[in-house]
């Protein structure tokens, strides 16, 4: 008998990863995935506590799925309402408290566990959010070829989860717990078998990437650069990335690896939250604003067209009018493809939750200066590529018909008109791209010579 599961997923690419592993460890039990909460049999929202109202945006969201379950109910249909993820993790049992419909609350670590939760959802509201011993990797099903050829060309794989740096602002210390490195021969054979399903492009994901320290093939510590070096072997291969990285463990070696393995993409997310050393401190960030831009310097030593992006936080308890002026020098001065910026906003139970807030309208303004600048460097970036040829690893058609898109290097959607055949052609190719246009966030551009016409047609011919 299928069943049909819903799993909306919040936040970060890790609960992107997760959601797709619930997923996979459903599907032998005759779940297959559907795109809207309509009709579902299995209700999963797999939440993100990182920022803003999160709870408040679950219990909203909690009140919609309640009508949605009575509405099928009365068709004399039972759905099955769960919800995963850091949220999860850090209200448990209130959540069934405060919402009766759900069935099934349980955390990031227990996602292996979740066969048998739902079995024991059926006599009443189950809550699990144990840190268990066991290692949920080692429990949660692979996905099936079909699944993963449907998924794309690009593919996260999760190498390493949780955090002990405890930045004062961030929860995901408690909601992810302690760091966790799964070892390089699970690691290698998941990128196997996401290579043999057409995946060209990995990107390994953790919380703290750059700290990876799992067990290597010969027994020994290996560290992330150790396991990009391997994953690059990997046949068909072609593109590695790693997010998200602290400055901290940017080490030689990794540097060094920007500049040595062809496969290493030159794009680099590296967070450094503010400019300001009076607010890295309070952040308990471990590093000055210059420690910062000297990894920036070493990187772009290493591989210098390399572009980095970064997340910032606007008015963090005790940020003056000069700390944020430091912020924004240090935009200047390293020029970003893109960044993130956020609000501060406090996180129950974290350090900085209990400091002297910032009145909002000091965080809006701060934010809307940032966004600006930010948004100015992104257009510099794109607008430097107009006349480039970049490699563009071809991704999926694109809305309009005859188009495809792809990613650059650096991370830029690029889109190209499939003049060949259908539009579908050079998917999971990478091929030269000229670019004669640039949008908003994307460029546009013309196979390069080498792949002219007549040549895909021969080739396709051959
Ligand atoms: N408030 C605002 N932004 C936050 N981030 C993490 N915690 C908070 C918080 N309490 C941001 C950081 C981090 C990104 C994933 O989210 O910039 O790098
Ligand atoms: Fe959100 Fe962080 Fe949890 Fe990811 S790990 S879901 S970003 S709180």
């Amino acid at each position: 008998m299928t069943r049909k599961l819903y799993v909306k997923s919040y936040g970060c690419q890790m609960n992107a990863y997760d959601s797709q592993r619930m997923a996979d460890t459903l599907a032998p039990e005759g779940f297959v995935e559907t795109a809207t909460p309509d009709g579902a049999d299995l209700i999963i929202l797999n939440t993100c506590h990182i920022r803003e109202k999160a709870a408040d945006k679950l219990y909203s969201e909690l009140g919609r799925m309640r009508e949605l379950k009575k509405q099928a109910a009365d068709d004399g249909r039972r759905v099955t309402l769960a919800v995963a993820g850091c949220v999860a993790q850090a209200e448990g049992k209130e959540i069934v408290r405060r919402n009766s419909a759900v069935d099934l609350v349980f955390g990031p670590q227990n996602y292996h566990r979740l066969p048998g939760l739902l079995a024991r959802a059926e006599n009443g509201a189950v809550v699990d959010t144990e840190f268990p011993a066991e290692d949920k990797f080692d429990h949660l099903a692979a996905p099936s070829r079909a699944a993963m050829r449907k998924r794309g060309v690009s593919a996260f794989l999760t190498v390493q989860e949780g955090c002990d740096k405890f930045c004062t602002f961030c929860v995901v210390p408690y909601t992810r717990g302690a760091e966790a490195s799964r070892p390089v021969a699970k690691i290698l054979a998941e990128a196997e078998r996401l290579a043999d399903a057409g995946v060209r492009e990995i990107t390994l994901i953790g919380q703290n990437v750059n700290a990876y320290h799992g067990e290597g093939t010969n027994g020994r510590a290996a560290s992330l650069t150790d396991l990009l070096y391997c994953l690059a072997g990997v046949p068909g291969i072609a593109r590695l990335r790693y997010t998200t990285s602290h400055p901290l463990d940017m080490d030689e070696r990794l540097i060094e690896a920007h500049r040595d393995l062809p496969a290493l993409m030159p794009h680099l997310h590296l967070p450094v939250q503010s400019g300001s050393d009076r607010i890295l401190g309070a952040m308990n960030r471990r590093h000055t604003a210059a420690e910062y831009l000297n990894v920036i310097e070493r990187l772009r030593r290493a591989r210098p067209d390399i572009a980095f992006s970064s997340d910032f936080i606007v008015g963090f308890p005790g940020e003056s009018e000069d700390d944020f002026c430091r912020t924004l020098g240090l935009v200047s001065e390293v020029g970003y493809a893109s960044a993130y910026s956020f609000k501060y906003s406090p996180r129950p139970g974290t350090p900085a939750a209990g400091m002297d807030q910032l009145p909002e309208a000091v965080k809006d303004e701060r934010l809307q200066r940032l966004q600006h600048e930010i948004d100015r460097q992104l257009d510099a970036f794109n607008a430097r590529s107009l006349g480039a040829t970049l490699d563009v690893l071809f991704e999926k058609p694109a809305k309009r018909p005859g188009q495809i898109v792809g990613k650059s290097p650096y991370l830029q959607p690029v889109h190209v008109m499939d003049h060949v055949m259908a539009s579908s052609s050079l998917i999971g190719e990478i091929h030269p791209v000229k670019i004669d246009h640039i949008g908003s966030f994307t460029l546009s551009g013309q196979l390069a010579e080498q792949y002219s016409m007549q040549d895909r047609r021969s080739l396709i011919v051959a």
